[in-house]
């Protein structure tokens, strides 16, 4: 079985977009380097058409997409996506999104995106019966923080970048419950540290 892990990178003071959504700055990581990630392509943005990575980036990257079987994610996030992330959006699983507003389902190169009106825990659900023993991964801060304060998180994935933006959505905000977490692992990379936890017990 799979773990629900929430992947995100943020800023140093704790911010996974500017107000404006902005979030080039936390994804330069991405970009950064010499090893191209196959064929999988990243956006329709200039510079950004296919991840490039320096090694030890390149190896998260991998491991990031290797062991994902489905995400879920927040409607502003697809809303923000879809059209950079063109016509094969890079994530080549099925893709469930959290919204009120129903539309039918749709197919792009390896991705499908499947819109869920019927709350988070159903996201969840179809996303763990699609992703079968692989994970789950969550973006989105909002729906992030659902996931969180229901208790529903088995991983925090944060790849923390050393940036101050000095404002904008945080992923932790005003969670309203305790959280403790175990450090899975801590890799130093170019341009970024790559954190992940586990949570270990939810406070009430
Ligand atoms: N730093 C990173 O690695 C990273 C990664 C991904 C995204 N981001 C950024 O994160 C931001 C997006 O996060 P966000 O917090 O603004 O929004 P979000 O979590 O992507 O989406 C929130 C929206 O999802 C829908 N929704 C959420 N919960 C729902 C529920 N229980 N039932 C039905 N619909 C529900 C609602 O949309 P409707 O009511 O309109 O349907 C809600 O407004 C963007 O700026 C994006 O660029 C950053």
């Amino acid at each position: 079985v799979g773990s629900v892990v929430v992947d995100m990178s943020m800023s140093l003071d704790g911010f996974v977009a500017r107000l404006n959504d902005d979030v080039e700055q936390l994804h330069d990581w991405m970009f950064t380097g010499d090893t191209q990630m196959g064929a999988r392509s990243a956006s329709v943005l200039p510079g950004r058409e296919s991840f490039k990575l320096s090694g030890t980036n390149a190896e998260v990257l991998d491991d990031y997409f290797g062991t994902t079987g489905a995400f879920v994610m927040g409607r502003r996030w697809f809303d923000i996506g879809e059209r950079p992330w063109g016509d094969n959006p890079p994530f080549h699983v099925p893709v469930f999104v959290v919204t009120h507003r129903a539309r039918a389902r749709l197919t792009k190169g390896e991705t499908t995106f499947t819109f869920v009106t019927d709350g988070i825990e159903s996201a969840l659900r179809q996303a763990k019966s699609a992703a079968a023993h692989k994970n789950v991964l969550v973006g989105g801060a909002n729906v992030a923080q659902q996931l969180i304060k229901a208790g529903l998180l088995d991983e925090v994935q944060i790849h923390l970048v050393p940036i101050l933006f000095g404002g904008g959505r945080r992923l932790f905000e005003d969670l309203g419950v305790q959280i403790d977490l175990q450090t899975v692992r801590v890799i130093e990379a170019p341009g970024v540290t790559h954190l992940r936890f586990r949570v270990a017990r939810r406070g009430s």
